[in-house]
């Protein structure tokens, strides 16, 4: 594609999406199609030859538009949300466009220290001290892989340039709630702790983690001879939103120097308004902490942000640095490589400064404010209905419902609750999450994608009685 063409092309297609954010609430939330549908209607192998670009457009609308569930549509609840808000889309186009990569400060210094600069921007917006520096990720997953490690690393005095986790004589302990997210369990695995060495804390009623039961599991490691090493405690966890007290919890992982990694994948956005801290008070507390900016925030997919208190250590955990990678300023700069995984990296600062700058802080904090008022507002209808029930606190956007037909026996209800969430979505008419809590299936609730305003939320609570009726 020569740039002529590109220029051309890239109009349409710029078109074709602002089209589909126009129409997108026309759509079925939910993709309507069965497993294989896209595979049978593909050829076996890549063209030989160049096809017309209108063909390729036209097999988008064809044949993927039908497999896609609609992320980005008014009455989209499921999961958490995941908003590209189109100024974050623009500045990951021109990423993609750009076409330049941060191995080292050098390889374009831009995208260094336009990464270092927005997310001091957004550390300060998230109301976090000087203390912490930042680094984007791909995913939460990574951010707390990374911590995981470096927690590993401070409990070992750096064990990995020695015999490693093998070598070590005690095994190594990590301790979250039992409502932690799975790629919080998928990360301590991964770093090699292993599933024995995992404590799954007791949670309260509001499925928080209980400090004294943190205090308990600790003394009863050092009992038996173990090293405890980290605590991964949630701000908004995925099946109900709990806030985990980050305060006390803290206060035992500094007496017993444990690395501390809050988990605010989901809530960290919800920091950007003043009234909303006093979910991670004592956020100070911990050593690294992960926002997806890619979530309710509304930076377009992926933008995780891990921020550190001690960014040396990161990078002596993490830090290469053959030949060609070195430049004569390295003393001077960040090498974001340092600072993670992958040694390639995106300029996926972009699209958070584009959203940023474009939408500007007090318009995300209004649209922040709107979603919690309709969860709100939700929630009462819920509460104030015969035969449904809130099974959690709602602190931020999201509810956990379900709803209880008189007479029903207890052991029908999961086959209730299944069949009416799986109706609805079957539907096409809105999308919501099944999930259980407590061995008990309900049905999760997350208002807050970009377009979702209080008449698409009246419009789902009339939608769910309905549902349920017949
Ligand atoms: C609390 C929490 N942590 C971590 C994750 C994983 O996020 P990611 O897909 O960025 O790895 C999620 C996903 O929803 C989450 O809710």
């Amino acid at each position: 594609m020569t740039p002529e063409q590109f220029r051309q092309y890239g109009h349409q297609l710029i078109d074709l999406i602002a089209d589909y954010r126009q129409t997108v609430a026309e759509r079925p939330v939910m993709a309507q199609v069965q497993p294989g549908y896209l595979k049978a209607a593909l050829p076996d192998a890549a063209p030989l030859q160049g096809e017309p670009f209108e063909a390729i457009v036209q097999d988008v609308e064809r044949l993927l538009m039908p497999g896609l569930s609609h992320w980005q549509h008014p009455d989209f609840y499921g999961y958490f949300p995941s908003n590209g808000t189109l100024s974050s889309v623009l500045g990951d186009f021109l990423s993609t466009g750009l076409g330049v990569l941060g191995l080292s400060w050098q390889s374009s210094p831009a995208l260094s220290e336009l990464e270092e600069t927005t997310l001091d921007w957004l550390r300060q917006l998230l109301g976090l001290s000087s203390q912490w520096s930042g680094v984007i990720q791909d995913t939460a997953s990574t951010s707390t892989l990374v911590a995981l490690i470096c927690a590993r690393e401070r409990s070992t005095d750096y064990a990995l340039v020695r015999g490693g986790l093998q070598a070590q004589a005690k095994p190594l302990i990590v301790y979250v709630s039992a409502h932690a997210h799975s790629s919080v369990d998928k990360a301590a695995l991964l770093a090699g702790f292993g599933r024995d060495n995992i404590r799954l804390i007791a949670t309260d009623e509001q499925f928080a983690m209980r400090p004294e039961a943190l205090r308990e599991a600790i003394a009863q490691d050092l009992a038996a001879g173990n090293q405890p090493c980290a605590v991964v405690a949630t701000t908004g966890t995925t099946a109900t939103t709990a806030l985990d007290p980050l305060r006390p919890i803290g206060e035992i992982a500094q007496a017993h120097q444990l690395w501390l990694h809050v988990d605010s994948a989901m809530a960290g956005s919800a920091m950007i308004l003043p009234e909303c801290r006093w979910m991670w008070d004592g956020i100070e507390l911990a050593d690294s902490v992960v926002v997806n900016a890619h979530k309710w925030l509304g930076v377009a997919f992926d933008c995780s942000i891990y921020y550190v208190r001690d960014p040396q250590h990161l990078i002596r955990v993490m830090s290469t640095n053959p030949s060609y990678l070195q430049s004569a300023v390295d003393g001077e700069v960040k090498n974001l490589r340092d600072w993670g995984i992958p040694l390639g990296r995106r300029f996926r600062a972009l699209k958070l400064w584009f959203m940023l700058r474009c939408e500007g802080v007090e318009a995300l904090q209004q649209r922040l404010r709107r979603d919690l008022d309709n969860a709100r507002w939700l929630a009462e209808q819920v509460e104030a209905a015969e035969g449904w029930e809130l099974l959690a606190p709602v602190q931020l956007q999201t509810l956990c419902i379900r709803h209880r037909p008189q007479g029903l026996q207890e052991d029908a209800l999961d086959a209730h609750t299944r069949g009416w969430a799986e109706r609805l979505n079957a539907s096409g008419d809105a999308y919501v999450t099944p999930a259980t809590l407590q061995g008990r299936w309900m049905v999760r609730v997350s208002v807050g994608a970009l377009p979702t305003e209080r008449g698409d939320v009246e419009r789902l609570w009339a939608r769910l009685q309905a549902i349920v009726a017949r």
